[in-house]
C-alpha cells in the first residue's frame, strides 16, 4: 500500500505540474472520451453539505462554439477549443437536491448505528431551508445576519447566512468540480483553460438557463500545442502565501 501510494503522489505532482492554462490547441488531435471520463470524476468533488448545486454544459457544436467564443471575447482560448464545457452554479435547485440527499440518507443510513440519521434528516429538511430560502430583496438574509450575530456572541456560529453567503456557497463548490475536471483532464492527457471573462448575460441566453443559474467558469479543451503556452509558470513566493499560527 506504501508503493501504491507514493506512485499516486507522483502521478498527483506531474499531473498538477503539467497543468496549464493552455490559449491555443492543437486542430485535430482530441478525444471526447476524456471529457465525458473528466465529467464523471468532476461530479465526485466535495461539495457544501453535498447539495451539488452543480450543472456542466457540453459545448461542441460548431455554430453554438462558435457564439460562445464571441460571448467570451474572442479570447485565444476559446477560439481554438475543441469543446467547452460551461460550469454552471444553480443555488436555485436547493429544494430538489435537499430532497434527494434527505431520500438518500433514509433509504441508506437511517439505521445505522453510528450515523446519527435522524440529525441527517433534520439537517436536510430544516436547516437547508433556513440557508437557502432567501428573498430577492435580503429582508431574510438581514434578519439571519442579525440572528447569527447575537448567537455568535455566546457560542462559535456561522456566520455565512445571507442570499450572497449562499451565492459564494455554491460558486465555491462548483470551482472544486471545475478543477477536479482539469486535473482529470491533464491524467487523460488533454488540456484545458478556465476562463471568466465572458458575457454571463449572453452566455446565459445561449444555453437557456433559467434567472438564478449562474455562470461559474468556462473550460475550454483541447491539446495543446507548443505555443499555447504564454511563457513560464510564475507564483509568488510560497513564504508569501502558507502560514504558521
Ligand atoms: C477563475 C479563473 C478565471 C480565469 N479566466 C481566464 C480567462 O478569462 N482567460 C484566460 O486566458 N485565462 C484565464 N484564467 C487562467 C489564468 O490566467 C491562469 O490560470 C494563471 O495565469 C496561471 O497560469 P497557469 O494556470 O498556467 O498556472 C483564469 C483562471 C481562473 C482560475
Amino acid at each position: 500500500m506504501e508503493n501504491v501510494q507514493k506512485n499516486w503522489g507522483n502521478c498527483f505532482e506531474q499531473i498538477v505540474q503539467t497543468r496549464r492554462a493552455v490559449r491555443k490547441f492543437h486542430p485535430t488531435d482530441y478525444d471526447p472520451n476524456a471529457v465525458t471520463r473528466s465529467l464523471e470524476r468532476a461530479h465526485l468533488a466535495p461539495s457544501s453539505s453535498n447539495m451539488q448545486l452543480w450543472e456542466f454544459y457540453r459545448v461542441s457544436q460548431p455554430e453554438t462554439m462558435k457564439l460562445l467564443s464571441r460571448f467570451c471575447m474572442r479570447q485565444n482560448t476559446t477560439e481554438t477549443a475543441r469543446e467547452m464545457i460551461v460550469v454552471v452554479a444553480r443555488p436555485d435547485l436547493w429544494r430538489r437536491r435537499a430532497q434527494s440527499n434527505f431520500n438518500f440518507v433514509k433509504e441508506n443510513l437511517g439505521d445505522r448505528p453510528a450515523f446519527k440519521g435522524r440529525s441527517a434528516l433534520s439537517y436536510y429538511t430544516k436547516l437547508m431551508p433556513i440557508l437557502y430560502n432567501n428573498d430577492m430583496f435580503g429582508f431574510r438574509g438581514a434578519i439571519k445576519k442579525v440572528v447569527a450575530w447575537f448567537i455568535g456572541l455566546r457560542r462559535p456560529m456561522v456566520r455565512e447566512v445571507t442570499g450572497a453567503d449562499i451565492r459564494v456557497v455554491t460558486h465555491k463548490s462548483a470551482a472544486l468540480a471545475a478543477q477536479t475536471f482539469m486535473l482529470s483532464m491533464v491524467a487523460e492527457g488533454h488540456d484545458t483553460c478556465p476562463v471568466e471573462g465572458f458575457d454571463s448575460v449572453r452566455v446565459k441566453r445561449l444555453l437557456n438557463l433559467p434567472r438564478r443559474a449562474e455562470i461559474n467558469m468556462v473550460i475550454t479543451c483541447g491539446k495543446r500545442i507548443p505555443e499555447g503556452i504564454y511563457g513560464p509558470r510564475f507564483r509568488v513566493p510560497l513564504s508569501e502565501v502558507v502560514f504558521q499560527r
